[in-house]
């Protein structure tokens, strides 16, 4: 099956946020991922919820919302109400995530944990039936541009078979540093979803870019 690729809009010219937009529905993309960071949980604030309502009243494809907060379970729904699709949160800044995951889908979304590079995917065991989206976090959070980290193969491995042994139908997202040369290793080993930032958005052809990250093959 192709990949589903989900452009990071932290990598899109802010000026222009409208046409980055347009280019995306035009593209190959299938989701828009949106990375809201407040500057606690990451060293690095992004944009908030004005931001992403005038990226909804644009965007034609499905919001990926990666929060990169403390104290997520407080803004849930308002990240619902700005539009959001998918919710993913870190599994670092949650003491209930049972809880919380469980909120985020009384709102209605596709809920998702984020794992640190840090992080072991066994910590999901208890989690993985109720989880729509794991988020593999291929770089630390807090900034696009980064170097990808090659643990993540070995992760994604764990993780889909912790999510065969469970019967569990959450897909397996990889975010950071994913380009054209990665992706095939990154879909062999289980991905489902790709991020892109940098790589979509420096691009001299960003629609091109898109294309060939969705025909990358295994
Ligand atoms: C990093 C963000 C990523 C980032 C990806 O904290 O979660 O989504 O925007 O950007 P690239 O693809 O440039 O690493
Ligand atoms: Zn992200």
């Amino acid at each position: 099956m192709r990949p589903i690729i989900a452009p990071s809009v932290l990598a899109s010219d802010f000026a222009n946020l409208q046409s980055e937009v347009e280019m995306l529905n035009k593209s190959q993309a299938d989701w828009l991922h949106i990375d809201i960071m407040d500057g606690r949980f990451v060293p690095n604030i992004s944009f908030g919820f004005p931001v992403m309502e005038a990226i909804k009243k644009h965007a034609q494809k499905p919001m990926d919302v990666h929060l990169m907060i403390v104290e997520p379970e407080l803004y849930i729904e308002r990240f619902r109400a700005a539009g959001a699709d998918t919710i993913s949160v870190h599994i670092e800044a949650c003491n209930h995530l049972h809880r919380t995951i469980q909120q985020i889908k009384a709102t209605g979304a596709k809920a998702g944990v984020a794992v640190n590079p840090h992080t072991s995917v066994s910590l999901l065991e208890d989690v993985i039936e109720d989880l729509d989206l794991v988020c593999l976090m291929s770089v630390n959070p807090g900034f696009g541009g980064q170097k990808f980290i090659h643990n993540t193969y070995r992760k994604i491995e764990a993780l889909k078979n912790l999510i065969i042994s469970r019967n569990s139908n959450a897909l397996i997202e990889v975010d950071g540093g994913v380009n054209e040369q990665n992706a095939p290793l990154l879909l062999e080993k289980g991905a489902d979803v790709l991020v892109a930032g940098n790589f979509v958005f420096s691009a001299a052809d960003p629609i091109q870019t898109i294309a060939n990250l969705k025909n990358s093959t295994k």
